[in-house]
């Protein structure tokens, strides 16, 4: 049975109506334009000439800002893809959902902090690789301060509920490396002003954030692969120290590939001795039973058995208090 263009639309709707949700609270603009979407029939009728994988709300309105040089609003954005359709297709299909939130160290440090030291750090889908950064940054979890190794990296403030392990001092990072489909550059201004665009409008504290954690990473650059998660595993693991705890960690990425290729890729992950920490939306993770999700939390789950803990999907909280939901 094919699948009519009216069934598109409606589906299409429905992902900015469900987006209206993740932005409620954090970015009024786009909660607004995202329903201005869902009921635009020109803004739809050009996001049915893209391909599924690139309908997404946070890609479109990114390009829209890229090329608008502000957020967009319904009436620009209406007017974009009326006067500027191909220069929107071209920057929606050469770009990716590539968000870097440094903040999602502030849910990832306690779990780190308690392995054995050193660790060999390596991050799937790392973007520019600010969240390899971890030691680098310093804390606060509501008064409880962890000085990082840079003092001029910005502090990450999160809000602790439950019996978070907080620790006293960052982690030793004897080695560190990303894999990433399309690895941005932090000395590139192109591609940090592409990582500015995907902020959302409302939320200054994520542009000082990313400005300061940007400024780091480029006083001593991270290492970011050209890879595929799902192949060039093994490969890139085979160059960390093995005289340190090697760590596999992800934030916001399995999302983008298929069920399937998330077994994959945790049947891979689980036979390489690694420990393993995922860091992403309910229901992700093969075998983890998902609680009803609200589009701003995370899973925070150890070796694909293990929920460690909830998260603020932007790392504004991290809560130790939930029980193991493996099935
Ligand atoms: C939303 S970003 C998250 C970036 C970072 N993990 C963070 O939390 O800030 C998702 C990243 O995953 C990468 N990605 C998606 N599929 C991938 C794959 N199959 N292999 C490697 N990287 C992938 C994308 O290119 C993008 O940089």
């Amino acid at each position: 049975m094919s699948t009519s263009t009216d069934d598109l639309a409606a589906s299409t709707a429905e992902t900015y109506r469900a987006f209206a949700g993740q932005a409620h609270g954090r970015s009024p603009r786009y909660e607004e334009l995202t329903l201005a979407v869902a009921e635009d029939p020109v803004v739809l009728r050009f996001l049915g000439t893209l391909p599924v994988a690139k309908r997404q709300p946070n890609l479109l309105f990114a390009a829209a800002r890229y090329l608008l040089d502000e957020p967009a609003s319904s009436a620009t954005l209406r007017a974009l893809v009326t006067d500027r359709s191909a220069e929107l297709t071209e920057t929606v299909l050469t770009r990716r959902t590539q968000t870097n939130e440094p903040a999602r160290c502030a849910t990832l440090l306690p779990a780190l902090a308690q392995l054995p030291q050193p660790l060999a750090l390596l991050e799937v889908g790392a973007s520019a690789g600010l969240g390899l950064l971890v030691d680098r940054y310093s804390y606060d979890y509501d008064g409880h301060l962890v000085t990082g190794t840079d003092p001029r990296a910005p502090v990450l403030r999160c809000q602790p509920r439950g019996p978070v392990p907080l620790p006293t001092r960052v982690p030793d990072v004897a080695w560190r490396a990303g894999l990433d489909l399309n690895p941005l550059d932090v000395t590139d201004d192109d591609d940090v002003r592409w990582l500015e665009c995907l902020l959302w409008p409302g939320e200054a504290d994520r542009e000082a954030r990313l400005a300061g954690a940007v400024a780091a990473a480029r006083r001593q650059p991270p290492t970011v692969h050209r890879g595929d998660l799902l192949t060039d595993l093994p490969a890139l693991i085979s160059e960390a120290p093995r005289d340190a705890t090697l760590v596999v960690f992800h934030s916001a990425v399995l999302a983008y590939v298929s069920r399937p290729q998330r077994a994959a890729f945790a049947r891979t992950v689980g036979g390489l001795g690694a420990i393993w920490l995922s860091n992403e939306a309910p229901g992700v993770i093969p075998g983890i039973a998902a609680p009803g999700s609200d589009g701003q939390t995370f899973l925070l789950i150890r070796d694909g058995a293990e929920v460690v803990a909830r998260t603020d999907s932007h790392g504004s909280w991290l809560d130790w208090e939930t029980t193991a939901l493996a099935t």
